[in-house]
Order: C-alpha cells, then sequence, then structure tokens
C-alpha cells in the first residue's frame, strides 16, 4: 500500500483527530437514525486507538436537507455499540470543543458535533488552502495524528479531509485501509459484462461518474433508479413537468446528451409507483401524469433489469431504487438487492442506505464486497484519484522521506 495505516505509529498517549464518516439515514419525520451501519464500522478504528485520546470529527447530512442533524445521537449509538463513555461536545471549533479536547485522558474519546456546522466545512479547497483554514489551523495545533478513515467522503475536498494532513502526520483508519485493499482486488479480477445500477438522490455527483465509467470499460450496461432514473426518463420526454431538483434543466440536458453518446449502455424503467393519497399505485411509464410523484420502480422494470443483472460479470450497485424509508416504496431497493445477491457476478454493494437495506433483509454474506461509500467507490470504481487518497499518499511520502 502507498498509504500508511495505524500499524505504522506508536499510538500511546497521542491526541488523534480521526475524520470519520458517521452521516447515517435519518427519519425524515422523527430525525431518528435509521441505519447505524456507519457507526458500528468506526468501531474498529477507535479500539486501535484505545491508549490514544481520540477525537472523532464528521458531518451528517448537508445543511438545509432534512438527514442535517448535531452528532448527539451519534454519540448515543455509539457509547451504546462500544458500552463504554463517548464524551460529546456541541461545537466543533470554538472555545468549548478545544477544552474539551483538552481535558480528554488517554483512552478516552470525544465526539464533536457536525463538522458542517462549521462554515468551511462546506466549501471545496486545495490541499495547501484547506491547511490554511480556520478550522485546521485553530484544532491542528492540539493533534499528534490525523486518522482519515471518512471512505464515503474520500471525494469532497473539505478542510478535515485533505488539510490536517497538510499539517500532521497523517495516515489511513481500518475502513479506508480494508476497503482499499478488498477494492484493488475486486477490481483485477472483475470480468464483463459489467452491469452499474445506480439510483439515490444524488444526481450531479452521479452523471460526473456515469461517462468515466463508460469511457474505462467499467460499465456495459447501466441500469437507472430512483432520482436519477426519473432525470433521464425527463430526458427522454418520458416525465412531463419538472422533477424540482437543483439546476434541473443543466441536469437533464447532461443526460440527454448521454443518451445520444451511449445509447445502448442506458435502461430506465418501463413502470412505475406513484404515491396517490398515501397508497403505492403502479403505471406504465406512458401513463405517468403531469403532477405524479414517483417514489419506486415497477414490478415490470425489475424483472427486465434483473435479466441484465443474471447476465453480468460484475454488479455494482449503489443508491436506494425508490423512496425505501417509506413501508410502500421498499419495493424496488429490496428486489434490486435481491437480484444481485442472487447473481453470479463478482458483487459490490454501495452507500450507507442500500448497506443497511441488505442488513435488514439478511443477504449480507452473498454479496463479495460491501461498501458505506456512494459517491467516492463510483468515483474510486472510475479510476480518479479520490482527494483523501492523495491526501494520505502524500503524507506517506513525506514520513517515509524524513
Ligand atoms: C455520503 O454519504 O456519500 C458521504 O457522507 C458524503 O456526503 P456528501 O455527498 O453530502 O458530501
Amino acid at each position: 500500500m502507498k498509504i500508511l495505516t495505524l500499524d505504522d505509529f506508536d499510538l500511546k498517549g497521542k491526541t488523534v483527530f480521526v475524520r470519520m464518516d458517521m452521516n447515517c439515514p435519518i427519519d425524515p419525520e422523527t430525525n431518528e437514525i435509521l441505519g447505524t451501519k456507519r457507526i458500528e464500522e468506526a468501531i474498529e478504528t477507535l479500539e486501535s486507538l484505545k491508549d490514544s485520546k481520540v477525537v472523532i470529527a464528521s458531518h451528517q447530512g448537508r445543511v438545509g436537507n432534512n438527514e442535517y442533524t448535531g452528532m448527539n445521537k451519534h454519540a448515543e449509538v455509539l457509547e451504546k455499540l462500544m458500552n463504554r463513555k463517548i464524551k460529546y461536545v456541541e461545537d466543533t471549533i470554538g472555545e468549548a470543543a478545544q477544552n474539551a479536547i483538552k481535558n480528554l485522558e488517554d483512552g478516552e474519546i470525544l465526539l464533536l458535533d457536525n463538522l458542517r456546522l462549521c462554515a468551511e466545512e462546506n466549501y471545496e479547497f486545495t490541499p495547501e488552502n484547506a491547511a490554511k483554514t480556520i478550522m485546521v489551523s485553530r484544532l491542528s495545533k492540539l493533534f499528534d495524528l490525523c486518522v482519515l478513515d471518512s471512505f464515503p467522503s474520500a471525494h469532497r475536498s473539505h478542510p478535515s479531509i485533505v488539510g490536517f494532513a497538510q499539517v500532521l502526520p497523517a495516515c489511513a483508519g481500518r475502513i479506508v485501509e480494508r476497503e482499499v485493499r478488498n477494492l484493488d482486488t475486486i477490481m483485477t479480477v472483475a470480468k464483463a459484462p459489467h452491469v452499474i445500477i445506480l439510483g439515490g438522490s444524488k444526481v450531479p455527483d452521479r452523471l460526473e461518474a456515469i461517462k468515466l465509467l463508460i469511457q474505462n470499460g467499467r460499465a456495459d450496461h447501466v441500469l437507472l433508479t430512483g432520482l436519477i432514473a426519473n432525470v433521464f426518463m425527463r430526458a427522454q420526454a418520458r416525465i412531463k413537468s419538472p422533477l424540482g431538483i437543483k439546476r434541473e434543466e443543466e441536469i437533464v440536458a447532461k443526460a440527454h446528451s448521454l443518451i445520444g453518446e451511449y445509447p445502448d449502455v442506458f435502461a430506465t424503467p418501463v413502470d412505475v409507483a406513484i404515491d396517490k393519497d398515501g397508497q403505492r399505485v403502479e403505471m406504465d411509464v406512458r401513463e405517468i401524469e403531469k403532477e405524479d410523484k414517483i417514489f419506486d420502480l415497477g414490478p415490470k422494470t425489475i424483472e427486465y433489469y434483473s435479466k441484465l443483472i443474471s447476465g453480468a460479470g460484475t454488479v455494482f450497485i449503489s443508491g436506494p431504487a425508490g423512496f425505501f424509508e417509506k413501508e410502500n416504496f421498499k419495493y424496488g431497493t429490496t428486489q434490486m438487492l435481491t437480484s444481485v445477491a442472487n447473481s453470479m457476478a463478482t458483487t459490490i454493494v454501495s452507500g450507507g442506505h442500500l448497506t443497511t437495506a441488505l442488513k435488514q433483509q439478511g443477504l449480507a454474506d452473498k454479496i463479495n464486497h460491501i461498501s458505506t461509500a456512494g459517491g467516492a467507490l463510483v468515483l474510486y470504481l472510475t479510476g480518479e484519484k479520490l482527494s483523501m487518497m492523495k491526501a494520505l499518499e502524500d503524507a506517506a511520502e513525506k514520513h517515509r522521506s524524513k
């Protein structure tokens, strides 16, 4: 490995900044954490740091969306899972956070509040400029080591991801170490045809990655689900009214040009499920009316997609197929996961929501690699260098040349 791991450092008595990704699915009505997989995953790294003073930093949601919350519930979940005290401070970089860090004893763990409360964490920086942010300048003085373990956000160049590694010794945590090792092994044995099933709501991220996946021979068929399927159906004029997403016209135009460029690659739904007065109603895509809100795939689409999945050499699925938090619209996501689990292909399941759904269905042991990362993993598969991996490689080079 080109990067350093926790095994390369003497960790005893050190104050360690650990960038985790505890961004979990949140119930839009109750604000409760719906799936704790990303919090569970953090434990291995925390156990390796049992003799250190540990400060966990993570984001949750995006400012203004309905998954944007504080981290108090995450602290409670971690405390239960580890059966030990987890300190929590309702602050990120201010005096309260700094004092809480300074007061830590060896073996204690402190969780900071949602990093995105700090404005800087919502912007992308070059590593050099990230190192100059107020967040990194204030906090880095308090640490001996930076551990980067937030693989799901490895494609973001936020200060906490690329800045600390500029000014502190830095290494990968156990999650990043495992992801990189497994994915590199899988990619060397991956066989065609490559079937990519893309869903979820982060459409602009996905559009950027799709082209690279196709160009790099990683996507022979792209089966579209979730909001991204709606965007493509709008580009095909099957959905007539606006979807109400940001920069919609530009995004739909991109989808339109992708279909034009690669007409044989994309598969879009042939039927869908809509919400009518709280009920699931299935219909052919030709019957979609302007006012219909599409929340899931229909059964004919599942059959169509499942045939393509059964003929695949490698299957990669990322993002839920519908509004799976709602009981009525879970069907597409659970059926897609069942088809992937039953296929003979090498299989990768990606993203916090799908990992949670897979666990609920008891299908996890039928999958070759499960990653709580979504967009970061899609980009990793394109062969693009992720910002966090670059930060870790640079830090390793600096460390070795000392
Ligand atoms: C994810 O869930 O994909 C990561 O936590 C990154 O979140 P972001 O897309 O809001 O940066």
